[in-house]
């Protein structure tokens, strides 16, 4: 990819998107494409078709997606299948039409079995049972990366694909319905410092064991498969390392400098026991991820504290 290749970045305002756009400029790529959904709607197949007929991008990032936590997927499961397949189906299919140089989707951890052995490998997707709670979600992903790499088997394109873990940082979604579990634990235990609540509440045991990945380190990974990675097989993309919910708690609880409780809800649903990728292939091609878990944390916390004091206050009388 040069740097004055023409790159379309679908999903630029997301939590992936956000920190590849800026990590794409830091490093000189002059070309960017990356409308907002204002500017181009992806379920709109017209639009993204005329879309590539007049931009004719050179490379595709497709962080685009329907995302979110366990209780949004859960929700929604019919607008998570049927807008993450039409937000694929449009932009991989003109992407192949319009004869892209190269495509990297992500697909997600989440869409191996739920019982898979641990550290999950490549080979274990579609080995067993999808997790219930985000199947929707997870077959339209594995549609996208079998599309992918149809496409690259079929037409020596290359569609290239990756599966990331669980992902945080800097650009995070601070609401309870849709954030993942790190932003959703750093909001509540800030604002439960601030206003002296004794304890925190947390979804299951604390003994389910999750695997993160700095977003920064996840943007490095992404932008070194698109230089260097060339295969009709995706690869996992991940720390390697995971941490029990209840050590995560502990951590943001440091990070945060909450001095209350935390209680267990033992009622709620730990989910999977274990999730963590085998990331062998990412460490062979010459990968791994640098930023340890703690010292993300921190500079995910800065950075919220940071929005929340440009934040307009709400005045109440
Ligand atoms: N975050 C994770 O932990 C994680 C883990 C593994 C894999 N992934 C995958 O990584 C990718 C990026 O995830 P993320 O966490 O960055 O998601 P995100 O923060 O929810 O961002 C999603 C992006 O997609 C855009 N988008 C959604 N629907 C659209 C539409 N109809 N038209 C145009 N744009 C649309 C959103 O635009 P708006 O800003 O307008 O909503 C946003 O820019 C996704 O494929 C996700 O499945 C994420």
């Amino acid at each position: 990819m040069d740097k004055d290749s023409r790159v379309f970045l679908a999903g630029g305002t997301g939590l992936v998107g956000a920190n590849l756009l800026a990590e794409l400029r830091a490093r000189g790529y002059s070309n960017i494409l990356a409308p907002t959904r204002r500017q181009l709607d992806l379920l709109n197949s017209n639009a993204v078709q005329s879309f590539f007929e007049h931009e004719r991008p050179e490379y595709v990032i497709l962080a685009a997606a329907r995302a979110g936590g366990i209780k949004a997927s859960s929700t929604f499961s019919a607008e998570f299948l049927f807008e993450n397949l039409t937000i694929q189906n449009n932009v991989i299919w003109n992407a192949h039409r319009s004869q892209v140089r190269k495509l990297l989707f992500l697909g997600s951890s989440c869409v191996y079995p739920g019982l898979a052995p641990q550290p999950m490998k490549e080979e274990y997707l579609l080995s067993g049972q999808f997790e219930p709670t985000n199947e929707g979600y997870s077959i339209a992903k594995v549609s996208g990366l079998k599309l992918c790499e149809y496409i690259y088997r079929q037409y020596g394109q290359k569609f290239i694909s990756c599966m990331p873990c669980n992902l945080y940082g800097p650009g995070d979604y601070y609401d309870t319905e849709r954030g993942h579990v790190i932003s959703s634990l750093l909001m509540r235990m800030h604002d439960a410092k601030e206003m002296g609540a004794p304890s925190v509440s947390v979804w299951g045991t604390g003994n389910a064991r999750r695997e993160f990945l700095y977003v920064k380190d996840a943007v490095d990974a992404l932008l070194f498969l698109l230089e260097h990675y060339d295969s009709a097989r995706f690869v996992n993309v991940g720390s390697g390392v995971d941490v029990t919910i209840s050590e995560l708690a502990d951590m943001i609880r440091r990070v945060v400098g909450y001095q209350g409780e935390i209680v267990f809800d033992a009622t709620k649903p730990d989910g999977v026991p274990r999730k963590l990728l085998n990331v062998d292939r990412m460490n062979t091609l010459g990968w791994r991820a640098r930023t340890p878990l703690e010292e993300g944390l921190r500079a995910t916390y800065a950075e919220f504290v940071f929005q929340r004091s440009q934040a307009p206050k709400v005045v109440t009388q």
